[in-house]
Formats: C-alpha cells, sequence, structure tokens
C-alpha cells in the first residue's frame, strides 16, 4: 500500500450497528420508526419540544449502555499509530468513537452528551442526563431555553469550513458506514476526488453512490474496518 499524508475518514450510522445502536434508513432504522419530520427539525422542537426531548433522551440513555465496537477501535489505533495525519469525521451524534480513544474527532451533526442555550447564554455544554423544558442552563440559570447540540434538517452542519480545507487536502478519504444520503456529508467524496485523493467505500453494501468510489469493501463494519486498517500499514 502507499503512503498517505493525509487521511480523511467519514463515519455514519452503520460503524455503530453492531454496538446496537440503529441507523437511520436501513428497513429496521430509526425513520422507518419514527417520523424525522415530527423529531428532527427546528420546527418540531417548537411545535412539541416534549416529544423531541423525549426521543433525544431516550437515545442519550441507549447509547450510555452501548459500547464501542472493533471498528471504533482500530480507527482510533490508526490516528495513533499511522505516520500520516487522521482525521475522523463522524455524522454520528453518540460517543463511540471517543469512548475508543478516538481524538481527532468532529462531530459535524452534533453530539447527544451536549446541549446549547438558546436563552441567550448560547453556552454548549456536557450532559449526560435526560434533557427537558424543566431544566435549567448550569450557565445562565434559565428553563425553558435548552436543547439537544444536535444538527437538525434545515440547520448548518459543524465545522463545515475546517472539512473542507481536510477534504482539498487528504489524499485518501474513506466512507463507513453511511449510506450517502444526506448533504453536505455525501458530496464530501466528490470534493476530495476531484482534488486527487484516492476514495473508498467501506460498508454492509454497495451505496447508490457506489460509482464515485474508486474502491468499495463490503461487510460488516467489525471485520472491513480493521481489515482495511491493517492492510493499509504503516
Ligand atoms: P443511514 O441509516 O442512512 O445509513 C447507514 C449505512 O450503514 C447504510 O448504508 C448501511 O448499509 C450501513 N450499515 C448498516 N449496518 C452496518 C454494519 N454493521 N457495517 C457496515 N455498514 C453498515 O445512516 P447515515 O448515513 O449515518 O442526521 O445517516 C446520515 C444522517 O442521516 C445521520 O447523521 C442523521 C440522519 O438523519 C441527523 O440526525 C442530522
Amino acid at each position: 500500500m502507499p503512503f498517505y499524508n493525509n487521511i480523511v475518514i467519514l463515519t455514519g450510522a452503520g460503524i455503530s450497528a453492531e454496538s446496537g445502536l440503529d441507523t437511520f434508513r436501513d428497513k429496521e432504522g430509526l425513520w422507518a420508526k419514527y417520523d424525522l419530520m415530527e423529531l428532527a427539525t427546528p420546527e418540531a422542537f417548537s411545535r412539541n419540544p416534549d416529544l423531541v426531548h423525549e426521543f433525544y433522551n431516550a437515545r442519550r440513555r441507549q447509547v450510555k449502555q452501548v459500547n464501542s465496537n472493533a471498528a471504533h477501535m482500530a480507527l482510533a489505533r490508526m490516528e495513533m499509530e499511522y505516520p500520516g495525519y487522521v482525521t475522523i469525521i463522524t455524522q454520528n451524534v453518540d460517543d463511540l468513537h471517543e469512548r475508543a480513544g478516538g481524538i481527532n474527532l468532529m462531530h459535524m451533526h452534533g453530539e447527544l452528551n451536549r446541549i446549547r442555550c438558546e436563552g441567550g447564554c448560547g453556552a454548549v455544554q456536557t450532559w449526560r442526563d435526560d434533557l427537558g423544558r424543566e431544566t435549567v442552563c448550569p450557565s445562565c440559570g434559565k428553563a425553558g431555553h435548552l436543547r439537544p447540540h444536535i444538527v437538525w434538517f434545515g440547520e448548518v452542519p459543524f465545522h463545515l469550513e475546517a472539512i473542507d480545507i481536510l477534504l482539498r487536502e487528504c489524499d485518501l478519504f474513506v466512507s463507513i458506514g453511511t449510506s450517502g444520503s444526506v448533504y453536505p456529508a455525501a458530496g464530501f467524496v466528490q470534493t476530495a476526488r476531484a482534488f486527487g485523493a484516492k476514495t473508498v467505500e467501506l460498508n454492509m453494501e454497495p451505496t447508490a453512490g457506489r460509482d464515485v468510489f474508486d474502491e468499495g469493501y463490503y461487510g460488516q463494519a467489525t471485520e472491513i474496518v480493521p481489515k482495511f486498517i491493517n492492510e493499509l500499514g504503516p
């Protein structure tokens, strides 16, 4: 395998599936069970904050009960051991990359374990418990203005400028466990490719965007991710 100076990894719900977290668009996925327009938009939150809080509280509790898997761990090891620069951009709001030891990590769709105050103070804070309309902001002391620090449909993902630079500079782009259905993340492969990176998809099955990738490897993330990383070397 050649040596890569800058590797960008994009992960999606498929990397956490074997830890026991639901994906979004698979047959049993979250958006098959729930109406995303009722849960994952700013309008839904203004209409029915209790329902939205309940959904994210349940997910926050569920994440506490599961563990990182071999795919998260292989990526964390690669971050430490690969002689090039490795960045993980995740669409996931769980903390399983961190719990595996991942450090150089960007949560472009936010984090379940963070909350944001929209009551004027704007503080973003770590939060591991249930959240509700009655919860008081630890920073400004006002109740009723806290929301999950999660990017909802219609909102702009985090870190986009930094991500754009990384995509232009990387020489290997690897997309893991994402269906490539949600932009802008779905378009990252095109940017990386246009600027000369080799592009690889690792997924349970070829996605609709398979043809944009130079290579694709298919199977369970816990098998194909460690295997791919071992083959990369150092
Ligand atoms: P999806 O549910 O759209 O896609 C999950 C992908 O993981 C699919 O392509 C599956 O084939 C693959 N997959 C499932 N199990 C796998 C396994 N064990 N090993 C490898 N691959 C597996 O999830 P995302 O692409 O992450 O956004 O969804 C993107 C965004 O849509 C999410 O971040 C979320 C959602 O709405 C927000 O909530 C803002």
